[in-house]
């Protein structure tokens, strides 16, 4: 019966990040998300997609920086807070839609990039292999995520929350779960790039 507590857990934080917790977020992030522009440039012209995908993208911190290398209309994010929703549409006319990670209303290799940033890091570790799929599942070539590196599964108390943030080893996890997966490139963004030391790992579909 581990099925029933699984999807309990994801709901209880899914619930957790559509209500006030997830406003206060949006309230208390949007100056960081300045200083990302260089590493998203760098990135695109190291490894270029058309069609772009960021799960958990909150109100378009990373999206704004895509959407000035690629058309907007090629930019797509899935948020689960409507406050974060409803600001990033009127910033940005990418596509930004409500809905889950563990369940992405796209089909196959649809993106050159699927990724998330500092959203793995939010997920049940029972969830953590089906969002990872459905990450992998809509990709055509990249799937990228930077998130809090431990090299064994820790949770952090996060916010006055327990069972709401946990550090591993994420890009280990990619490629034991999919080896279809090739690293690409790896690295970390401190506080001059915009990031929280983030460690990032960004991978190739190559089978
Ligand atoms: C720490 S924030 C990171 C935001 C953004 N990726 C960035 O780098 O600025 C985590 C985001 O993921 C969203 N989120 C958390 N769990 C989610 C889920 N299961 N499905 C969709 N979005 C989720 C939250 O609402 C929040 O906007």
């Amino acid at each position: 019966m581990s099925s029933p507590d699984k999807r309990s857990e994801a709901g209880r934080l899914e619930a957790l990040w559509g209500g006030e917790f997830g406003d206060a977020y949006v309230d208390r992030n949007r100056e960081a998300v300045n200083l990302r522009g260089p590493f998203w440039s760098a990135l695109l012209d190291e490894f270029p997609a058309k069609r772009v995908l960021e799960v958990g993208c909150n109100l378009g911190g990373n999206l704004r920086w895509i959407a000035e290398k690629i058309p907007a209309e090629e930019v797509h994010g899935i948020e689960i807070n409507k406050k974060a929703l409803a600001e990033l549409r009127k910033e940005l006319p990418v596509n930004a839609l409500w809905g889950h990670a563990r369940e992405l209303p796209f089909r196959d290799r649809w993106f050159d990039l699927t990724f998330t940033m500092g959203v793995l890091i939010h997920q049940p570790p029972e969830m953590l292999p089906l969002v990872m799929a459905e990450i992998v599942r809509c990709s055509r070539r990249y799937v990228l995520c930077g998130e809090y590196f431990a090299p064994a599964p820790t949770e952090v108390a996060y916010r006055g929350e327990t069972g709401a943030l946990f550090k591993r080893d994420f890009g280990g996890d990619y490629l034991r779960l999919f080896p279809e997966l090739t690293l690409r490139k790896q690295g970390f963004l401190g506080k001059a790039e915009g990031w929280d030391d983030v460690t990032f790992w960004l991978f190739e579909k190559t089978a």
